[in-house]
């Protein structure tokens, strides 16, 4: 049976699930946090170490001011609300990402980070105003401006994800097949799967159908 560590997830499909049943696209962002909340409890029964989370990248500032004010205030609420539940779980947050948001917010994911760095059950990797080809780029210019040989290790090093295994399992839900610049280095052997369901509407059966489904493929990494 594969081994599982690191799970990665692009929650795509809020938008659309709430229109379809709230008439609000915000809505839809409501319900996908709780669909966070279960995928969470779902990561611990399953005993993976890490969790990667894609909250927001740099192109969502694209989207209308309201949507994006909206989702900054649910992470509020959400770190103001769990963190210490978080903490009291031994869960460890990480903000992976370029954290250049309001002084409020970027002093709250400081505080959490710095609260939860010591927990052990489960890593959760939230990435905010991440975008996968920033990250690279920002890498490759650590690395020369620190004289530092190029190669997959150092690279790998120099990334937001420094010290995090690569994911075994990519789940994308909202039934659209890309990567949206997401963790284009660190998905290079990663068993992806596309789920046809709205990230609301994915629940732990789910994803345990995922996680049975990847224990039994068989995993080349290039040899046969
Ligand atoms: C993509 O769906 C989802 C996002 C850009 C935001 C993800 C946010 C959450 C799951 C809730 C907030 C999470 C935290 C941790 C506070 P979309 O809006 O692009 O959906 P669409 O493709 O249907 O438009």
């Amino acid at each position: 049976m594969n081994p599982l560590n690191h799970v990665a997830i692009i929650m795509d499909g809020n938008g659309r699930w709430g229109l379809k049943y709230k008439n609000s696209r915000n809505e839809g962002h409501k319900a996908g946090l709780r669909t966070v909340e279960k995928i969470i409890r779902a990561s611990i029964r399953n005993n993976i170490k890490f969790l990667t989370l894609f909250a927001f990248s740099t192109e969502n500032w694209k989207r209308p001011k309201n949507e994006v004010s909206f989702l900054f205030s649910l992470l509020e609420n959400f770190l103001k609300n769990k963190i210490n539940d978080l903490h009291d779980k031994n869960i460890r947050l990480k903000i992976i990402g370029i954290k250049n948001f309001s002084k409020k917010i970027n002093k709250l994911l400081s505080l959490s980070e710095k609260k939860t760095s010591k927990n052990t059950r489960l890593q959760i990797n939230l990435a905010l105003n991440y975008g996968s080809k920033s990250e690279l780029v920002y890498a490759f210019k650590s690395i020369l401006k620190n004289k530092d040989s190029i190669t997959e290790k150092n690279l790998s090093k120099y990334l937001f994800t420094k010290n995090i295994p690569d994911p075994e399992i990519l789940i994308r839900t909202g039934d659209k097949k890309r990567l949206s610049n997401f963790l284009l280095w660190q998905l290079a052997y990663t068993e992806i799967f596309f789920e046809k369901k709205l990230w609301p509407a994915f629940n732990e059966k789910d994803f345990n159908k995922i996680i049975k489904e990847y224990k039994f493929i068989k995993r080349n990494f290039g040899k046969i």
